[in-house]
């Protein structure tokens, strides 16, 4: 028997692997060809006061190693999340976190507190590094902005909370820093990597919005390099660390860097029961090489 669990805040994670926010849906829609009790935890697609429509369309390209989305954060809103998708989510034996984004400290606050009081959520991912959306990343290039965001959300809630980190910054750790100064209990990174594609022949923009966030494989190697810097830096926080995890081999890799957990999301759209291969993939990997616990992979990687 080998250990797979990890602790993120107060979440147990029976494994280690999560679904990337906005890559599994609110989990209804992938429920039929992922068992959800065998995922580390849910996450849900980004979550917003009001419903969201989204950006015009093509708002996915194909990359030659991933993808360029701008679905600029298509979501029901707060009310529909509560009443049509939670009910859902609470019939599984796994923790359920919501990726909350908003246009102000309000918004933010306002979701976390309707999400505290619906019952059935436990953990809270904070999005402030969506590159779609207008103003999308204000907060997540600013640690001052980091702060005062994730102190008045820290105040609204007791649920965990995880600050989603953008990797479109000169230096990452300031705003690490700033997160968990502030009251977070754990970090994900990273979002996607801000890009464009364009048409030769008809001499346009590939996506209506322009510009998207790049991920999959071609984002994996500053993905790991991002995380092994916070964990550096933070070497006691949760990290969960995504971008570009296709195997169990990859997910590994993350863990050696100094990740707790790690998230799958394009992956997803290759084959939909990546997630769960993932977990699998770890714990034969553990049982291969007489590992008793996943936790001893954590930052274990050697200079
Ligand atoms: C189509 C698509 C939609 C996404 N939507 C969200 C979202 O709503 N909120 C969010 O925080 N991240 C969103 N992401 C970012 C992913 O959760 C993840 O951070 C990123 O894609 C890197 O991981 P990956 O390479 O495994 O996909 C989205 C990514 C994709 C590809």
């Amino acid at each position: 028997m080998v250990n797979t669990q990890v602790q993120v805040g107060k979440l147990t994670l029976r494994n280690p692997v999560v679904t990337g926010s906005g890559t599994f849906g609110f989990g209804s829609e992938m429920a039929q060809v992922v068992d959800l009790n065998a995922v580390g935890a849910v996450v849900v697609k980004s979550t917003s006061r009001e419903p969201r429509l989204g950006n015009p369309t093509p708002r996915i390209v194909e990359t030659p190693a991933g993808i360029l989305n701008a679905i600029g954060l298509q979501n029901g809103g707060v009310d529909n999340f509560i009443e049509e998708k939670l009910p859902f989510l609470r019939q599984f034996d796994v923790p359920v976190i919501v990726n909350l984004v908003g246009y102000g400290v309000e918004d933010y606050v306002y979701l976390a507190e309707r999400l505290t009081a619906a019952g059935g959520v436990h953990g809270l991912e904070i999005n402030i590094s969506c590159p779609n959306v207008k103003h999308g990343c204000d907060f997540a290039v600013d640690p001052r902005l980091t702060r005062e965001l994730i102190s008045a959300v820290r105040s609204a809630t007791d649920l965990t909370l995880i600050t989603k980190l953008s990797p479109n910054v000169t230096d990452i750790r300031p705003i690490a820093e700033a997160a968990i100064e502030a009251g977070s209990d754990a970090l994900s990174l990273i979002n996607t990597l801000l890009g464009t594609a364009i048409d030769i022949r008809k001499r346009k923009f590939r996506l209506a919005n322009i510009t998207g966030g790049l991920s999959g494989p071609a984002v994996k190697p500053v993905a790991l390099r991002l995380v092994w810097q916070v964990h550096q830096a933070l070497p006691h926080v949760p990290l969960i660390g995504m971008g570009g995890i296709m195997s169990a081999n990859d997910a590994i890799e993350f863990l050696l860097a100094g990740a707790t957990a790690v998230a799958v999301g394009t992956a997803t759209f290759v084959n939909p029961t990546s997630v769960t291969d993932v977990a699998q993939g770890i714990e034969q990997y553990l049982k291969d090489n007489g590992i008793a616990d996943v936790n001893e992979l954590v930052g274990a990687v050697q200079a």
